[in-house]
């Protein structure tokens, strides 16, 4: 059965009934899915602790709502289609009979490891369909996943490993991306020189050199080889964890954000549905990577839970040349095409000579996530890609909400460049200002709080539930606070405006200044550092360090060169720094706080009027600040 949404005014209905009635409104979306016993109470909530649950005692397998529930409509149609790096490498494509018996197999692998319900398990994989059975066979078996996107360090990823204390890491020898054999298993074998698992399990894909230690590491060809193609699901509780997914806040250690198993589902299906207006046999493709909460959320849950078949791509869009991503649309057909705005800008600087002479009349929908998308790229990508007659879902959400949370329903929602427009069904949003009064009405600005739950929302932070408080709910009362400060106009569009706090969005990613600094500080010669962003015409946000440094007999750019390699080395190549400036002094306050808006002023080009500076410790910092600018 689905839920999918047709007009306007039946999204309008279903919004009110979802605001007016939430327990039933869910309950009956709810009920459509295999439940192996159905929930006592749809939902209990406390925002001050907060305490959220969904579907309280209901027991279910979210694999069986994947396969069982639709094997007999489905088992022939294409679940995953891959797409390879190399254009000239053959793709594959997995049934869901196939897919599902992928994972039954694994899922015996990972049992025959040792590993039960509640484990955590490690996935550090490159995009090959094994990614999406990893996740899918500890689903089966209860285990937590958490994916590490394999472009981390070997220190990101013994951090995550360490902290949420990972039974076994799944991983492989190598990754393809672009021109590039990138060490995979490597980077796994430094990182368990600093933690340590009981198991690693290593899919072939690149063939070059590893070192498997004995006893501990194996191959997954060789373990698969024989397993029952049958495994019974584990009946887990609705509000059992499903994975944690490490993301940046503003302070300096990343968290383990946890989402549970009952509610993702329902709102993951739903969401994808309504938002994609998929229909059945379409193919759906998003661009994400499966270590971010899109891959997650739009390349394996919602779409396999919809029954949808979902493209897969290994590769980068502009290898092996920047039309790269407009063949694939061709060759498959591709119906939904969703990805960030930073890949549609970098494409865009290529002009449209790469579009041109493909067919891409297949297309009916084109979607937009991860951060703001600039009316130009979106005027671009709807001219030039959806050749004037795709709808563009701009999907607002975040690693917390699970799902999207403010969106067109494409085709549905008149769109506005730039605008994610109206909250889904059930998605209650509020507008506070700085003290946290609420702002009614329409044409108003100010920071994005949500004040009733949803399924999909975040329940805790790995191993620390008072960081999830403090973080989230304890800014305004009674709220979740998103973090990003937004407009809602005259016809009570919503427009985001980006981050209001110590979070930097480069190239969809989210990055917390507070980590980007703890890395460059590392580097010995380094005294201090403070970073900010700045607006990047492709990237959207650039990285810009402000950095107090010893120089002992090094050249500055030696320096810049070395404190970049500390900072790729401790977080990975995404978090390094695009301008270092090497400074004298930071504008800092009699109080020792570091006056940033002074560092965004300057690293935005702005060098005057910088505001009031008199509280300053030493106001002359900042024309040396101004002077050296990069
Ligand atoms: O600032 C918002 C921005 O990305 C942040 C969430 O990042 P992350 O948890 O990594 O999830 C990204 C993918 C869902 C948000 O707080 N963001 C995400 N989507 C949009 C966006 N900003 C503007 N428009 C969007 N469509």
């Amino acid at each position: 059965m689905s839920d999918r949404l047709h007009t306007l005014s039946g999204y309008l209905y279903e919004y009110q009934k979802s605001v007016s009635q939430p327990e039933e409104f869910w309950a009956r979306i709810a009920d459509s899915f295999f439940w192996r016993k159905r929930w006592s109470k749809v939902l209990d909530w406390n925002f001050e602790k907060p305490d959220v649950k969904w579907f309280t005692d209901g027991k279910l397998n979210i694999t069986e709502n994947i396969f069982e529930r639709q094997l007999f409509t489905h088992a022939d149609q294409p679940a995953i289609i891959w797409e390879p790096n190399d254009p000239d490498e053959t793709g594959r494509t997995l049934t869901y009979r196939e897919l599902y018996e992928e994972v039954c197999r694994f899922a015996n692998v990972l049992k025959s490891k040792g590993i039960q319900k509640g484990d955590r398990v490690i996935i550090y994989m490159p995009m090959v369909p094994e990614a999406a059975v990893a996740m899918l066979a500890c689903a089966r078996i209860g285990a937590i996943h958490s994916v590490v996107f394999a472009g981390f360090s070997a220190s990101a990823l013994a951090d995550r490993i360490q902290d949420c204390k990972a039974k076994a890491v799944l991983t492989s020898d190598g990754n393809f991306r672009g021109n590039k054999k990138i060490p995979v298993k490597a980077v796994v074998d430094e990182s368990l020189n600093k933690a340590s698992v009981e198991t690693v399990i290593v899919y072939k894909r690149t063939g070059q050199e590893v070192t498997m230690k004995e006893g501990r590491d194996y191959w997954w060809h060789e373990l698969v080889e024989g397993q029952s193609t049958k495994n019974q699901a584990e009946v887990m509780d609705s509000e059992d964890m499903l994975f944690i997914l490490y993301t940046s806040g503003s302070t300096g250690k990343p968290k383990g954000v946890v989402h549970t198993t009952g509610g993702y589902m329902v709102y993951t299906k739903y969401s994808f549905e309504n938002v994609f207006q998929y229909s059945p046999g379409d193919i759906y493709w998003c661009t994400a990577d499966i270590g971010w909460i899109t891959g997650h959320s739009y390349i394996v849950y919602g779409p396999l839970l919809a029954g949808a078949t979902s493209l897969m791509f290994e590769g980068v869009p502009t290898y092996p040349n920047p039309g790269r991503f407009w063949q694939i649309v061709e060759k498959h057909k591709v119906n939904q095409f969703y990805t960030a705005p930073t890949a549609i800008r970098a494409l865009q600087a290529f002009g449209t000579e790469p579009v041109e002479g493909y067919d891409l009349s297949s297309l009916k929908v084109l979607g937009s996530v991860g951060e703001p998308i600039n009316e130009e790229a979106w005027h671009w990508y709807h001219t030039h890609i959806g050749k004037g007659k795709c709808p563009i879902v701009d999907t607002w959400w975040q690693t917390e909400t699970g799902g999207i949370m403010v969106s067109p329903l494409a085709g549905i929602t008149p769109t506005k460049p730039a605008y994610a427009t109206l909250p889904l069904p059930g998605i209650q949003l509020c507008i506070v200002d700085a003290d946290g009064k609420e702002l009614t009405g329409n044409g108003v600005e100010g920071n994005l709080c949500i004040k009733f739950p949803w399924p999909s929302m975040i329940r805790t932070t790995y191993g620390d539930h008072d960081r999830c408080r403090k973080t989230y709910f304890s800014t305004y009362k009674g709220m979740y606070f998103t973090g990003d400060g937004v407009k809602r106009d005259h016809d009570g569009y919503y427009r985001i405006l980006g981050r209001v706090d110590d979070v930097i969005n480069v190239s969809g990613h989210r990055m917390g200044t507070a980590e980007v600094e703890n890395a460059i500080n590392e580097h010995p010669l380094v005294i201090e550092s403070a970073v900010v962003g700045y607006p990047h015409e492709v990237k959207g946000q650039g990285i810009y360090a402000y950095v107090i440094c010893d120089m002992k007999n090094r050249t500055e750019e030696n320096l810049v060169n070395e404190i970049k390699d500390t900072v790729s080395k401790i977080i990975g190549p995404i978090a390094k720094p695009d301008k270092i400036q090497i400074v004298p002094g930071l504008p800092k306050t009699r109080s020792g706080k570091i006056m940033r808006r002074i560092l965004r002023k300057v690293a935005e080009g702005i060098t005057e009027n910088m505001g009031d500076t008199s509280t300053l410790l030493d106001p002359e910092v900042v024309n040396q600040i101004i002077q050296g600018r990069k």
